[in-house]
């Protein structure tokens, strides 16, 4: 066999893991579901923010998307016959509240009923996920975010849909990745609500933990045994050269970025550096940040991706370029590819934090996929990069971290935010003007790797 063929041999990857490991998929409400305007769903921020000229690389919307509402049956068929034992997706509030708050729309309930009774019947464990980003729209026109009443009207839609599924589904999440909404959403402006004001997003940081802690007690109240996490996004951060300069940026950044959400969820309150750091930039001005409780977490997710070299500008604070250094391997996306980036990463958190169990809620690659003319897409890009990071995963574990999940990102190519539909993720090929899918050779790769794992 050559390197190659050994990196990818799914019998001895496999092996690394128990047996009861939680192989699965992740996916999003708005990247899949299409519908937009279906069965009473109300508007959220991405349908506003996806019709601004220029926000979108193809100028194009989640209205349709991967149809997944009207094909979830099928979808989970292909995800059942690729092997897959654990499901993560995400509820769309404002399809189930319309209103963010009040009125509920009974029949974006019955989806969710719908969809968790064919996961299970498939023999695949649900993971509802509460919050990918997708704010109801009558929220946002309240203050969204950044206004202090959404901690309790998260707290009402967490209590309605663990409610309805807590008796079928135990594992929960709150948020995908706070960090994300919060920063890209109200700081850079490149995602929804696409503000750029850094003291509004640090307001939202602040109400997105204590949201948090209000949907764990909601849930918690209603649903037992129940498993509950949240998926925080932390690829690999270096310092671009060995200057001082780069090194103190890249510390900066971790502290004002990683640990303002960390160090809360894990009882410590906001970090030092990360305060000094963002105070220094002003981005507290005119905020009052709370006392954010303990997240209590049952899991923390981890989603994973690349490695972030920081280079400073100049010795002010935000003053740097965040990016891919040149020359390494990278994805479709212009990320460098660090395998080694997630064991590192995986170790930190288990070192520093001691989460319960860790489950690695997200990692994936775009990469430019095409079909061959015998109908084959051959993505072997993809299979690497997976067959790299799930071995990365497995030093983790050897090395004690208590990893118990992995989900690749994604089951299907989908509508991948400010970059529309120019990017894919998927194991499963989507042709978007017939919806026809096809497995990719990366999906019968993992498939073979679940089937080895028993
Ligand atoms: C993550 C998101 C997910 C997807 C991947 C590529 O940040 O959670 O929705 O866009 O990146």
């Amino acid at each position: 066999m050559t390197n190659d063929e050994l990196d990818l041999d799914p019998g001895a990857l496999a092996a690394r893991f128990p047996k009861d490991f939680g192989w699965g998929f992740a996916t999003s409400a708005y990247q899949i579901e299409g519908a937009a305007t279906e069965d009473g769903r109300g508007r959220s921020i991405w349908d506003t923010f996806a019709r601004v000229p220029g926000a979108i690389a193809d100028g194009q919307t989640g209205d349709v998307a991967c149809d997944h509402y009207h094909r979830y049956r099928d979808d989970i068929a292909l995800m059942a016959g690729i092997g897959a034992k654990t499901y993560r997706f995400s509820v769309s509030w404002s399809r189930v509240l319309p209103d963010g708050t009040g009125t509920t729309n009974e029949r974006g309930l019955a989806f969710y009923d719908r969809l968790v009774d064919t996961v299970l019947a498939a023999g695949i464990t649900p993971l509802v996920n509460l919050f990918h980003w997708d704010l109801p729209q009558a929220l946002q026109d309240r203050g969204g975010f950044a206004d202090p009443s959404v901690v309790d009207a998260f707290a009402e839609y967490a209590a309605l849909v663990a409610g309805r599924l807590g008796d079928r589904v135990s594992d929960w999440m709150t948020f995908n990745e706070p960090a994300v909404f919060a920063f890209l959403g109200h700081a850079d402006g490149i995602h929804a609500p696409g503000l750029q004001d850094w003291p509004t997003a640090l307001r939202v940081a602040d109400n997105e933990l204590q949201a948090h802690a209000a949907a764990v007690a909601a849930i918690r109240s209603r649903v037992s045994p129940a498993r509950i996490g949240i998926a925080f996004d932390m690829n690999q951060v270096v310092p671009a050269t060995d200057t001082d300069r780069d090194r103190r940026a890249a510390a900066q950044w971790s502290a004002a970025r990683d640990a303002w959400f960390l160090d809360p969820l894990f009882g410590r309150g906001y970090p030092q550096l990360g305060l000094e750091t963002h105070g220094a930039a002003g981005h507290l001005h005119g905020v009052e940040l709370s006392d954010p409780p303990p997240g209590d977490l049952d899991y923390l997710g981890l989603n994973y991706y690349r490695r972030d070299a920081v280079s400073a500008r100049s010795d002010k604070p935000f003053d740097w370029t965040i990016e891919a250094r040149p020359g390494t391997e990278q994805t479709q996306m212009g990320w460098e590819v660090a395998p080694d980036g997630l064991r590192d990463v995986l170790g930190a958190l288990h070192h520093e934090y001691a989460p319960r169990e860790i489950v690695i809620t997200e990692n994936g690659a775009a990469y430019p996929d095409t079909m061959d003319p015998d109908g084959r897409v051959r993505d072997e890009n993809r299979m690497h990069y997976f067959a790299r990071h799930i071995a990365a995963a497995a030093e983790a574990l050897a090395a004690g971290v208590p990893l118990t999940g992995y989900h690749a990102w994604s089951l299907l190519d989908n509508y991948e935010w400010s970059l529309g539909y120019t990017r894919r993720f998927g194991l499963v090929h989507v042709d978007f003007e017939t919806q026809a899918r096809t497995l990719k050779d990366s999906a019968r790769w993992y498939g073979s790797l679940i089937a080895a794992g028993g």
